[in-house]
């Protein structure tokens, strides 16, 4: 079966350890499920795969891939919960499970073909998605709503900051956000996905580096070391910084007496349950709201795709279809 796959591993030139061929169609285990897919969409993570910073647990060559969207052999339409993880080891939340991982982590990633994923990863996929924004929801639409509604606790109202502006995450949180009633102000680096985050409602949009009013009842935060200082500055005295990524490094110093005197609440976020991803759908079904898709390729074109994606230039969620 055709499939996206790390072969080697690169820091520098992570594209080059890719490859798109032929693998060997995974065997389901006991209580898993084939699903043949019909719409994948690429994420960062799979970019910490191919730099070397995430290990596969059963080595490489690794199919990539932590969301899809697909069928079962009965015909069942379904959208995969990429998290593996049991809920019990989690204290009724699988994404505290301690052996927690997700499927191309553990071996069995979503750029294919056909995979292959526990019983309970499968959530109904309702009509009103399409394939391609199906495939969208399980990782940074997953996880923008669990750093703003469960994590962050947003009220309608609240003022929200959206560290960056065309990512997978940043447009989830935008529309999320806007659809939930929140007042957005997005930070970017570009003029031209300042425009288009004003035409996703973004209430205010301003350019990295400007200094921001500390007014913000919540701060999310993907980027890390190159925005960490500002998000923990725009956020009002007792209100909230979520950090779920740190796409441009890790080292970022933490200013303490501002963190304590201020009374800020610093919380990490990863994914989302299964119920969050239910609870997601839902609002998405009723609300109108749909995920932002930057383009839909074939899946042999995934090189060129994870190209776009590091250049920067994308802005939305890259699907592809095998
Ligand atoms: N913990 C989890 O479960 C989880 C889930 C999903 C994602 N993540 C992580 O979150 C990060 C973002 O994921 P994604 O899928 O949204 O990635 P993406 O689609 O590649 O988006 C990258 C985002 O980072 C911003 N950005 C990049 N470099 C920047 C810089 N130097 N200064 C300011 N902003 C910068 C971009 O903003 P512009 O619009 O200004 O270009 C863009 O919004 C990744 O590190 C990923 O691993 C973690």
């Amino acid at each position: 079966m055709l499939a996206a796959f790390a072969h080697a591993t690169s820091a520098d030139d992570p594209v080059s350890a890719l490859s798109v061929g032929e693998r060997p169609e995974p065997i389901p285990p006991d209580g898993w499920v084939p699903i043949t897919v019909r719409a994948a969409s690429l994420n960062h993570h799979d970019v910490w795969t191919l730099r070397g910073a995430v290990t596969p647990a059963g080595g490489l060559p690794c199919v990539l891939g932590t969301d899809a969207a697909g069928v079962d052999d009965d015909g069942n339409e379904y959208v995969i919960h990429g998290v593996l993880g049991d809920p019990a080891r989690g204290r009724g939340d699988e994404t505290l499970d301690p052996e927690r991982s997700v499927l191309s982590d553990a071996g069995h990633g979503t750029l294919a073909a056909r995979i292959v994923v526990p019983r309970r990863n499968l959530v109904p996929k309702p009509a009103e998605l399409s394939w391609a924004e199906a495939a969208c929801l399980p990782t940074a639409w997953l996880t923008a709503y669990r750093m703003l509604f469960t994590k962050a606790r947003a009220r309608p109202g609240d003022r929200v900051l959206v560290q960056g502006a065309g990512g997978g995450v940043a447009t989830a949180a935008i529309l999320l956000a806007r659809a939930a009633g929140l007042w957005v102000r997005v930070v970017t680096r570009d003029p031209a996905k300042a425009d288009r985050a004003a035409e996703l409602g973004a209430h205010e949009v301003v350019m990295s580096g400007t200094r921001l009013p500390s007014d913000c009842d919540v701060v999310l935060d993907t980027v890390g070391q190159a925005t960490w200082k500002s998000s923990l500055g725009a956020v009002r005295p007792g209100g909230t910084v979520v950090l779920s990524g740190a796409t441009t490094g890790f080292d970022a110093p933490t200013n303490l007496a501002r963190l304590f005197s201020r009374q800020i609440n610093v919380l990490g976020s990863t994914m989302g349950t299964r119920t969050e991803l239910e609870d997601l759908i839902g609002f998405l079904v009723a609300g109108g709201v749909r995920p932002l898709v930057d383009s839909v390729a074939p899946l042999d074109s995934a090189g060129e795709q994870f190209s776009r994606l590091l250049s920067g230039q994308v802005f939305g969620k890259v699907v592809v279809e095998p």
